[in-house]
C-alpha cells in the first residue's frame, strides 16, 4: 500500500513538470470497459459531446463485461506511474483508490453546478471522498431483471413468471420443447449477477445481512442453502456452450429465439435497442422474483494528473457527465436511467419507466440495495471471495449446504 502511495505521489510530481499540450476543451484519457454494441454506442455519446466542446478524447477500452479486466489494467497503469485521467470505477472502489491517494477532486465543478441538489444522497455519498466529489455518476442500472423473448414463451404457451417456482415450470416446458431456457455466460461476474438476484428474492433484509453486513448466520443458514438450490436449478437450464460466453452473446441468444430468458442488468436492453428491437414487442423486461431493486451506478473517477490541459480535460468531462443533456442521451442508449433526479423521462421506454417506478418504491420501502456482483456493496477482496464460491458451485456438483458453508468461510478469510 505504501509503495502504491509513493508511486502515485511521484507520478503527480513528474507529470506536473511536463509542459501542457494545450487543447481547447482539454485532453482526457478515459479507461472503460464499454465495448459491446450497446455499450460502445453509449460511450460514443460521451466522446462526441466532449469533442464537440473542443476536447481531445483518448480512448482506452479494456474489453470484458463487468470490468474485472479493466480493473487489472488500471492497477498496472497506476503501478507504472501512468494513471488514466478518468476511469470507469464504482462503489467502494472509489473510496479504496481515494484512500491510496490516487484520486483528484472536482469539487469546484460540483459546487458551481450544485451536484448535491440533483443527486440522490446515497449516490452523492459514493462519489465523495472526505466530503469532496472525486467521481461523477452517469446512471442507475438495475440488476434484477429478466430479458425475455415473448415469441419463445408463446411457443410453449407460457406467461412471464413471477416466482422461482413459476420460472422453473416455464423453463421445464422450454427444455422439453428443445429450447434453451436460460441464456447465460459462464463467467464469475455473470454467475454472481444471477446469484444475487436469487438472494434478493429472499428479501432485502436477507440480502443486506448476507451480502453487505456479511453476517455468518445469513451466509451459512437455511435461506442461503435455499438460494443455492435455486441456482442449481438454473444451472440445469443453461446450454452446454455456456462456459466463458460473453454476456452480450447470451443476450443475442434471447434476441434470436435460441433461448427464452437472460437474467442480467439493463445494459442488456442497450443490446436489444442497438439491434433495433422494441421493448414490449420483440422483448420483454420483467423483474426477477421478489420486491427489491438492486442498483449499480456507473461513474467516472478522476485520477491525479498534471498539466493544465489534462486537468482542464477532467473538469470539462466532469461537467459534461452531469449535464442534463448528456444524462438523457447516454442513458437512452445504455439501458439505464439517469443518475440525476431532475431529468424528464418522456423519451424513455417502458422498461426504464418501470425501473424508475420500482426504484422510487424500493427507496421508500427500504428495499433498494447495492449490487454485490457489480462492486457497489463490498470491497473487491470480499467480492472476489463471493465470486469464487458461486462460480465453483456453478461449475461442480457441490451441494448447496457445502456452498453455504464455503461462503461463510471464504468471507471470514477476506475480512
Ligand atoms: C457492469 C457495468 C455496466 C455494464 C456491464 C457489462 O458492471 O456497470 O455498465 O457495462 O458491467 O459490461
Amino acid at each position: 500500500m505504501r509503495k502504491l502511495k509513493s508511486i502515485l505521489t511521484a507520478t503527480a510530481v513528474s507529470l506536473f513538470m511536463l509542459p501542457a499540450a494545450g487543447h481547447a476543451g482539454g485532453t482526457v484519457e478515459v479507461l472503460h470497459w464499454w465495448t459491446s454494441g450497446g455499450e460502445a454506442k453509449a460511450v460514443g455519446t460521451l466522446k462526441e459531446a466532449f469533442e464537440k466542446q473542443g476536447g481531445k478524447w483518448e480512448d482506452s477500452p479494456i474489453a470484458g463485461g463487468g470490468g474485472d479486466a479493466a480493473m487489472t489494467a488500471l492497477r498496472a497503469r497506476v503501478m507504472a506511474g501512468n494513471p488514466p485521467a478518468a476511469v470507469q470505477l464504482k462503489g467502494p472502489g472509489i473510496q479504496e483508490w481515494a484512500d491510496q491517494g490516487g484520486l483528484a477532486d472536482v469539487e469546484d465543478v460540483a459546487k458551481a453546478e450544485k451536484w448535491d441538489d440533483v443527486l440522490p444522497p446515497t449516490l452523492a455519498e459514493i462519489m465523495k471522498y472526505k466530503g469532496k466529489y472525486v467521481a461523477a455518476p452517469v446512471n442507475v442500472h438495475r440488476i434484477d431483471w429478466m430479458w425475455i423473448n415473448p415469441a419463445v414463451l408463446a411457443k410453449v404457451g407460457a406467461e412471464v413468471p413471477k416466482t422461482w417456482d413459476e420460472f422453473n415450470a416455464v423453463a421445464d416446458k422450454l427444455k422439453a420443447a428443445g429450447i434453451t431456457p436460460l441464456a447465460h455466460g459462464g463467467q464469475p461476474w455473470q454467475d454472481a449477477t444471477v446469484f444475487e438476484t436469487i438472494v434478493l428474492s429472499e428479501g432485502a433484509d436477507f440480502y443486506r445481512k448476507a451480502l453487505i453486513e456479511l453476517d455468518q448466520e445469513a451466509l451459512t443458514g437455511e435461506t442461503m442453502v435455499k438460494v443455492f438450490d435455486q441456482l442449481r436449478k438454473l444451472r440445469g437450464y443453461v446450454d452446454p456452450g455456456f462456459s466463458g460466453r460473453d454476456w452480450n452473446l447470451a443476450t443475442a441468444m434471447v434476441m434470436n429465439g435460441e433461448a427464452g430468458f437472460q437474467i442480467m442488468g439493463d445494459w442488456a436492453k442497450g443490446e436489444f435497442l442497438a439491434a433495433g428491437k422494441v421493448p414490449g414487442k420483440d422483448f420483454i423486461c420483467a423483474p426477477t422474483p421478489g420486491n427489491g431493486f438492486s442498483f449499480n451506478t456507473d461513474s467516472f473517477a478522476f485520477f491525479k494528473v498534471s498539466g493544465e490541459d489534462r486537468i482542464e480535460g477532467q473538469k470539462v468531462l466532469a461537467s459534461l457527465i452531469m449535464s442534463p443533456e448528456f444524462q438523457e442521451t447516454f442513458n437512452l442508449a445504455k439501458g439505464s436511467i439517469p443518475a440525476r433526479t431532475d431529468i424528464k423521462l418522456d423519451k424513455f421506454d417502458t422498461c426504464a419507466l418501470k425501473s424508475f417506478e420500482d426504484m422510487t418504491a424500493a427507496v421508500k420501502n427500504n428495499t433498494f440495495v447495492p449490487s454485490m456482483a457489480h462492486e457497489m456493496a463490498v470491497p473487491r477482496t470480499v467480492r472476489g471471495e463471493f465470486l469464487d464460491v458461486v462460480t465453483n458451485f456453478f461449475n461442480s456438483d457441490m451441494s448447496s449446504a457445502d456452498a453455504a458453508k464455503a461462503m461463510g468461510e471464504a468471507v471470514k478469510r477476506a475480512q
